[in-house]
């Protein structure tokens, strides 16, 4: 499989007005893929439509080779394509280990009758997935935090356990929106090692991230996106020096397209 995600030719409209801009976007496995761009670009609008939130009106959006456009998020998210979001969404009166083992059942090879009768096929069943949730909060230093509802750690917890409940579907495809936004620069260094590592097993990574120095250092690859439109993509060395890149960052009033 050379690629895990193929997003090709996508364009997303809302009202007539265009967010998406034929897009065309291709992820490796093992790959860290970042997506640039200044507010309201489009980046988490594109991340919707790969996780089935949005449906494109234009393209094609295909994980390993399966065309998913327009597949329902469930659905997608089964398939192992799974994120985070912006804005932290866990379920807060719930402990880390709570929210962990809910991101196993998107891949839980359970039946409904398995939980009425509690078959053996339950039960070891669960105790993997005990394991499998021990093990990911022991990778992001949150096993001090099992029993703590989620509503009362600190900010960057909150985002490890995020990243621990995705990852805890098995995802070979994590997407990841803003998964600095928030934290210190502590975090932010111990988070980059653990989604160095992340990648590092073969999970393609996609991520929309405005820390500059983390995505310079972080990504292998990188899309800069304005107004919904591919303004560079390549290198993080690349994408750094290109003038327009750097033009668009600054803001300009000149409609300047020639290259
Ligand atoms: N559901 C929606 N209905 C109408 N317009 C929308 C909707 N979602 C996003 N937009 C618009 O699409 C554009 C892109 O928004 P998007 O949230 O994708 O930007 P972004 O690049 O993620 O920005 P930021 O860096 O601020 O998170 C914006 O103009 C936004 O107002
Ligand atoms: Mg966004």
């Amino acid at each position: 499989m050379k690629y895990v995600l193929e997003i090709e030719n996508v364009s997303k409209f809302f009202n007539g007005l265009v967010a998406i801009d034929d897009l065309t976007i291709k992820v490796k496995p093992g790959q860290i893929y970042g997506i640039i761009g200044p507010n309201g670009a489009g980046k988490t609008t594109l991340f919707n439509c790969v996780t089935g939130i949005y449906t494109p009106e234009k393209g094609k959006i295909k994980y390993k080779g399966e065309d998913i456009t327009g597949m329902s998020a469930d659905k997608i998210a089964q398939r192992g394509v799974l994120r985070t979001f912006q804005n932290i969404r866990l379920f807060h009166e719930m402990s880390v280990a709570e929210n962990i083992v809910a991101g196993c059942h998107t891949k839980s090879q359970q039946k409904w009758y398995h939980s009425i009768i509690h078959t053996p096929f339950q039960k070891a069943d669960e105790l993997k997935q005990w394991k499998k949730v021990e093990e990911l909060m022991k990778f992001f230093n949150l096993s001090q935090f099992a029993e703590t509802p989620t509503k009362d750690l600190p900010y960057g917890a909150q985002r490890k356990v995020e990243m621990a409940r995705a990852l805890a579907a098995e995802p070979e495809l994590l997407i990841l929106d803003e998964p600095a936004a928030g934290l210190n620069e502590n975090e932010t260094i111990e988070l980059t090692g653990m989604i160095r590592k992340i990648s590092e097993m073969g999970i393609g990574i996609m991520m929309i991230e405005h820390d500059m120095e983390m995505v310079m250092s972080l990504t292998d690859y990188i899309t800069v996106i304005n107004f919904g439109k591919e303004i560079s993509q390549g290198e993080p060395s690349f994408v750094q020096d290109d003038p327009r890149v750097i033009e668009a960052y600054i803001g300009s009033d000149d409609e300047d397209e020639d290259e």
